[in-house]
């Protein structure tokens, strides 16, 4: 939870959200999936600020914008737009041109909506770990703030859980893995993070698997999955056994992330990673699933992080997953800008 201005309802985390609240935007993404035109945001606007790449995410919010008669404005700080500081009371003689106070203030009287995405530093952990950049947004909007993916990345889980909606009905009691894969550097755990939470808040029966225990992901997401599982009647296991963890999945769930201990130093932390590449998601490895689905957020390495005959099979979701980004999207939109 933030310390925000409580009128105002953010989308900072899903976990701020109720299972009720996720489910009427996953309801309303259905319906927006089967009828994509309206113009229920005709004359409403939306700012969207990259800190960092994107493809999906960028083009589906703009496109998800315009078929709804909204205009979105992509910012890049630092590139094309001012750089920002987040931080409170710095003395500004760095880089920055203006503070988050008043970018904040400012959107906030040209639009109605603004997303943020602000990947962490990869310095310290355990500054990145309190999400202070989204939160320092937050404190200063007027208008709703969407994450577009820092520690967590909601939007991505909202498309997941549209995808397996749309395969299962209801993923409770359903067996779903959470597989950590190779990758040749480390990556943010973000997905990682909303993968944990939003399977367990719908009640699946969640394997965390990953190489060691240096791979668990946060405390603070370790224990909010173990209370979204124990409220949904799912549960939450770790494993570092590849085969007991596949054996009977019906749903393999892939990303690949950074151990923590070694965070913002790669050169140690390749010394544990370099001993993985085992990891990928392989054909071998899904056909010890119940006729498992497979899903990853993309963009994905192929044959690095998934087999091609993983990616181009029958089971693979993540084009659906992707294209499902704009449907939840326009859901949340329109559910925040009060269109509904
Ligand atoms: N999955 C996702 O957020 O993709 P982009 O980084 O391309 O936006």
């Amino acid at each position: 939870m933030t310390d925000t201005d409580e009128r105002v309802k953010h989308f900072l985390t899903t976990q701020d959200w109720s299972v009720d609240e996720l489910t009427g935007l996953l309801e309303l993404a259905d319906q927006l999936k089967a009828d994509p035109l309206n113009d229920s945001l005709r004359g409403k606007s939306v700012a969207l600020l990259f800190l960092n790449p994107s493809m999906r995410t960028r083009t589906s919010f703009q496109v998800g914008a315009q078929q709804m008669g909204a205009i979105a404005v992509v910012l890049a700080p630092g590139q094309d737009a001012w750089g920002v500081e987040f931080a409170p009371g710095v003395v500004m003689d760095g880089d920055a041109e203006e503070h988050i106070a008043e970018v904040a203030g400012v959107l906030s009287r040209y639009v109605d909506l603004i997303g943020l995405r602000a990947f962490p530093k990869f310095r310290d952990w355990s500054h990145d770990r309190t999400d202070s950049v989204i939160k320092a947004l937050a404190q200063h909007s007027t208008v709703p703030v969407i994450n577009m993916e820092t520690i967590v990345h909601p939007c991505q889980e909202l498309a997941l859980m549209q995808t397996l909606r749309g395969r299962f009905g209801d993923i409770a009691g359903r067996k779903m893995v959470l597989t950590w894969t190779w990758h040749p550097r480390p990556l943010n755990t973000a997905v990682a993070n909303s993968a944990l939470l939003i399977g367990t808040r719908f009640g699946a029966d969640v394997t965390l698997l990953c190489p060691s225990e240096e791979y668990l992901l946060d405390p603070q997401f370790m224990d909010a999955a173990k209370a979204n599982a124990e409220a949904s009647g799912g549960s939450l296991q770790v494993s570092h056994d590849i085969e007991s963890a596949y054996d009977g999945a019906e749903i393999v769930y892939a990303k690949s992330w950074g151990a923590l201990p070694y965070y913002g130093h790669p050169e140690e932390e390749w010394r544990l990673r370099q001993h993985n590449k085992h990891f990928i998601v392989d054909e071998a490895k899904m056909a010890l699933t119940n006729n498992g689905v497979f899903s990853h957020c993309l963009p994905l390495r192929r044959n690095v992080k998934a087999t091609d005959g993983v990616m181009d099979a029958d089971y693979c979701l993540a084009l659906d997953e992707a294209e499902n980004r704009l449907h939840v999207q326009k859901a949340l939109m329109m559910t925040l800008a009060g269109a509904k």
